[in-house]
């Protein structure tokens, strides 16, 4: 049995403490997890992390972001996920492939189809049993990230997080077996208990 999970959300959704809280509640159902994070998870993984995310390196380019975030991909399919999904574990990683089409894609502008390719190639085509989008609106997940109102430069950002949040939703729509878009402004138990029940059926299909 193997099962590989992603959590998709936009900065301030909350789905880190979700992939945390699943990956707890399987372990004590005594099942083996993988969970991880994207970008790194892996040394040099984390290594890229933060180049990409380092403020020395603003005039980076979005193409250089998008290479750089799938080779730290492919690093963490190749050293990680991979292995665990051949040990027969379960795999939650906090964010995949589709933050690439979501942020670099819908959110920057960058070809769609080109992205999907690289993205193939970096992971050799995996791809998750199961996604969680965790919903909410745009300057909800910016005034959670901030703890309060939200600032002139948030709203500059705000037209982009929008496309990005447009993204993910049609990326649902478009494959509705894969993805479950969970409303994020539900408090955090009833969206664990959402993502549970949900999980709960991919394992029982899995006849665990
Ligand atoms: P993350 O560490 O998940 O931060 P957050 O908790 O704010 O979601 O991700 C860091 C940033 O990296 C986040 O703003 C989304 C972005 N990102 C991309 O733009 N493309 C990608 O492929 C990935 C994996 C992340």
């Amino acid at each position: 049995m193997s099962l590989f999970i992603t959590l998709e959300g936009p900065d301030g959704s909350g789905k880190t403490t979700q992939a945390r809280l699943l990956a707890g509640y399987l372990e004590n159902r005594g099942i083996a997890v993988l969970c991880t994070r994207e970008p790194g998870g892996t040394k040099l993984s984390e290594q890229i992390r933060e180049v990409i995310l380092s403020k020395v390196n603003h005039s980076i380019s979005d193409e250089t972001e998008a290479l750089l975030y799938s080779a730290a991909r492919a690093q963490i399919v190749a050293e990680l996920i991979r292995p665990a999904l051949a040990a027969a574990k379960v795999v939650v990683c906090d964010r995949y492939a589709d933050s690439t089409l979501a942020y670099q894609g819908y959110g920057l502008g960058l070809d769609l189809d080109a992205l999907r390719t690289i993205t193939r190639f970096a992971t050799g085509g995996l791809v998750p049993d199961l996604t969680f989008y965790i919903d909410v609106p745009v300057k909800d997940g910016i005034a959670r990230k901030r703890h309060g109102e939200t600032n002139r430069l948030d709203e500059k950002n705000i037209a982009y997080h929008e496309r990005v949040r447009d993204g993910y939703l049609e990326m649902a729509k478009a494959e509705p077996a894969r993805w479950v878009v969970i409303d994020g402004t539900q408090p955090v138990g009833e969206v664990q208990k959402q993502i549970r029940n949900r999980v709960e059926l991919e394992l029982k299909k899995r006849g665990f």
